[in-house]
């Protein structure tokens, strides 16, 4: 199949109409790329299953345009209401009780579903004119990292699907947070942080542990390595770093870090070893750029192992460290 990529308007156009007549697409969207089908068409749901080579068990989220579209697939309380209102349309993805009109195909079987409202103008278009919630997880193959950028997405997904529609790079570059209103859980934390509910709710919130071997964790999702690219990832302050390579430890090695390791480097490593991710303690451009500089590594076949410096875990530091230490599990 030839996989075309159309931007902006003229690709969610085209979009609406190939979601209409059944096909998948991928779509920008301020987190990352999803791949999207109508929410209500099981032969297209099992289509983003199969181009991803996702867990049959692993649900996909719904993306509505406004809270009264996603009215129509979930029960919307009073305080779901309240954090649309709060957080939406943005990265705050609600784990809600399903309609009855949600194929079990899209939840695998769950009695709640997740819905999200993104803020990505060419999402919301895309949504609009299929009138109706798209079904899309994010647009990478399973296991690897999520796409921030239409050109990721080609590389996972050039030939399995007709459409990329490009929307530049995402804003964020991590996926949404998902928050289960009913336990006050974050099963996913992202750039919507634990204390922005806390402070929206004025109750306390909890973070999801990952479930043990035995039991079902409370995002499917998350008994599955993530985030991973194909070299080794291993995790380190900047002085480690720096310290590691100017002991000798530089073939095959790439580094994964700030501006000032990056230039603390200069002369010890070959330059393409190192993917700036921002300023030490801009968390935002770092988030940005995180899954940028884990795939960028995937096309340096010689690295086989990436130093990644971490960060302080506040505010979106959280989601950056809990997506660090996806990609370093082995
Ligand atoms: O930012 C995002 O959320 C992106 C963009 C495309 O919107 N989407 C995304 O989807 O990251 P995905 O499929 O890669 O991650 C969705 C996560 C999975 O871990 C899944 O297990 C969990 O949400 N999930 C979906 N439905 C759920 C449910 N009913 N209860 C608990 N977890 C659920
Ligand atoms: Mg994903």
């Amino acid at each position: 199949m030839k996989t075309l990529v159309i931007k902006g308007d003229s690709g969610a156009a085209l979009g609406a109409e190939l979601l209409q007549s059944g096909e998948i697409v991928a779509f920008p969207t301020e987190t990352v790329y999803g791949l999207g089908a109508l929410y209500d068409n099981v032969l297209a749901v099992e289509k983003i299953y199969e181009a991803k080579g996702r867990p049959k068990d692993n649900p996909l989220i719904l993306h509505a345009y406004d809270a009264e579209m996603a009215e129509k697939v979930a029960f919307v309380d009073d305080k779901a209401q309240k954090l649309f209102e709060a957080f939406s349309p943005g990265p705050l993805t609600l784990i809600l009780p399903k309609r009855d009109n949600v194929p079990m195909k899209v939840t695998c079987g769950l009695s709640t579903v997740g819905v999200r409202i993104p803020s990505h103008r060419v999402a919301r278009e895309l949504i609009r004119l299929a009138g109706a919630p798209v079904a899309a997880p994010s647009a990478n193959l399973s296991g690897r990292p999520s796409p921030t950028s239409a050109k990721m997405v080609y590389e996972d997904m050039s030939g399995k699907i007709p459409l990329i529609i490009d929307g530049d790079d995402s804003k964020t570059g991590l996926e949404s947070t998902i928050f289960d209103a009913k336990t006050n859980t974050v099963l996913r934390p992202g750039a919507v942080t634990k204390e922005m509910l806390e402070d929206c709710l004025g109750e306390k919130i909890y973070f999801a542990g990952l479930a043990g071997k035995d039991e079902r964790p409370k995002a499917p999702g998350m008994k599955y390595r993530h985030y991973a690219p194909r070299a080794e990832v291993r995790l380190m302050e900047a002085g480690e770093i720096v310290d590691c390579i100017s002991s000798g430890a530089r073939s095959a090695v790439g580094v994964l870090a700030s501006a000032e390791v990056k230039e603390k480097l200069s002369g010890l490593i070959p330059a393409e070893n190192v993917f700036c991710y921002g300023k030490t303690g801009d968390l935002e451009a770092i988030a940005g750029n995180l899954y940028k500089g884990l795939a960028y590594f995937d096309s340096l076949t010689e690295v086989k192992l990436i130093f990644a410096q971490t960060v302080e875990e506040k505010g979106i530091g959280v989601a950056i460290m809990n997506r660090l230490n996806k990609a370093a599990a082995k």
